[in-house]
């Protein structure tokens, strides 16, 4: 893909917005990407880390650093989990990384777009569904969906507070100290929200995606899961991010699937989710 290619990006902004999350703003002239795809980020020049780190992209900017649709740049939201994220962390306005993207296959719009009777079936309710950091991504696809529900799983207030960008759709928050919204799991707004004419869209832990895939499958609707998993290459080219491909659906001829370039979004049901 001409658009896919490593690049060094100054960066604008590199704001805590909450304990241990980030937002950080990359210049990029005119980006191109779907919503649900992905970067690569190398966090020094040298060693140590060896492997570039992974993020959802979870806006498009522009030179101010506001959102916009014909954007100058792109923003990632990260939460400092390691020495990768630290070191993202401790970085300043004007100083470049180098980043490998866009990457992957986000969430397919136009089927998501197309509501009504169709040959994908009916998605007039589409739900987005995000666990923790998995909020991310969803970010940039609420944006082009402009009304739906977004539905959110965290484990207290600070995490809650990542829902406040979302505009335009109806928000339920379930959070496990019950600090916020409804105290327990995601799934239970996601049991409430649910019905025929729906169509899920989430990321989170894995346990939260296959819960939220039972469901969905339960129903009878479509769900389309963007899965994490350990990254080096992020292309495709060294196998490390194989996940299983289920019994049913699109997937059923190959045995594995490389969460880098064949995902991070699939239809859940191309997923085995008992290898995972
Ligand atoms: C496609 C994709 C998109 C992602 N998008 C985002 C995003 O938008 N925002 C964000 O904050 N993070 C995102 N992640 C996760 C992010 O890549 C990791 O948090 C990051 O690589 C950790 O690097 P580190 O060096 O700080 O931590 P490490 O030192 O590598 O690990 C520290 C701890 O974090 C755990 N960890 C590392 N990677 C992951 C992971 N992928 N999932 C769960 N636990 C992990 C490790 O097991 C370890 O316990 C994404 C991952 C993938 C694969
Ligand atoms: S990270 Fe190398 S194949 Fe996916």
């Amino acid at each position: 893909m001409k658009n896919r290619i490593e690049r060094l990006c100054e960066i604008t902004h590199n704001k805590e917005v909450s304990s241990s999350y980030f937002r950080i703003g990359l210049k990029w002239q005119t980006p191109r990407i779907a919503p649900g795809q992905f970067v690569m980020l190398r966090v020094t020049d040298s060693l140590d880390p060896l492997l570039r780190r992974p993020f959802g992209i979870y806006n498009v900017i522009d030179a101010a650093g506001k959102a916009s649709l014909r954007g100058t740049g792109i923003e990632l939201l990260y939460k400092v989990v390691g020495r990768g994220t630290r070191i993202l962390s401790l970085k300043k306005p004007g100083e470049c990384v180098d980043v490998l993207g866009p990457l992957g296959n986000g969430w397919p719009l136009p089927r998501l777009l197309s509501s009504g009777k169709n040959r994908w079936g009916r998605h007039d309710k589409i739900i987005m569904t995000g666990g923790g950091m998995g909020i991310a991504p969803l970010y940039l696809l609420a944006k082009k969906i402009k009304t739906g529900v977004v539905l959110f799983g965290g484990k207290g207030r600070a995490e809650a507070g990542l829902t406040k960008a979302f505009k335009g759709h109806k928000i339920r928050i379930a959070t496990e100290d019950g600090s916020v919204g409804k105290k327990g799991f995601v799934t239970e707004l996601l049991k409430e929200e649910l019905g025929p004419d729906s169509a899920v869209c989430a990321c989170g832990p894995v346990g939260m995606l296959k819960a939220v895939a039972a469901l969905a499958d339960d129903a009878g609707v479509d769900c389309y899961v963007s899965l994490e998993s350990s990254m080096a290459c992020g292309i495709g080219a060294c196998l490390g991010c194989a996940v299983k491909s289920g019994a049913h659906g699109a997937a059923a001829n190959r045995d594995y699937r490389m969460v880098c370039s064949d995902g991070p979004v699939f239809l859940s049901r191309d997923i085995d989710w008992e290898a995972l």
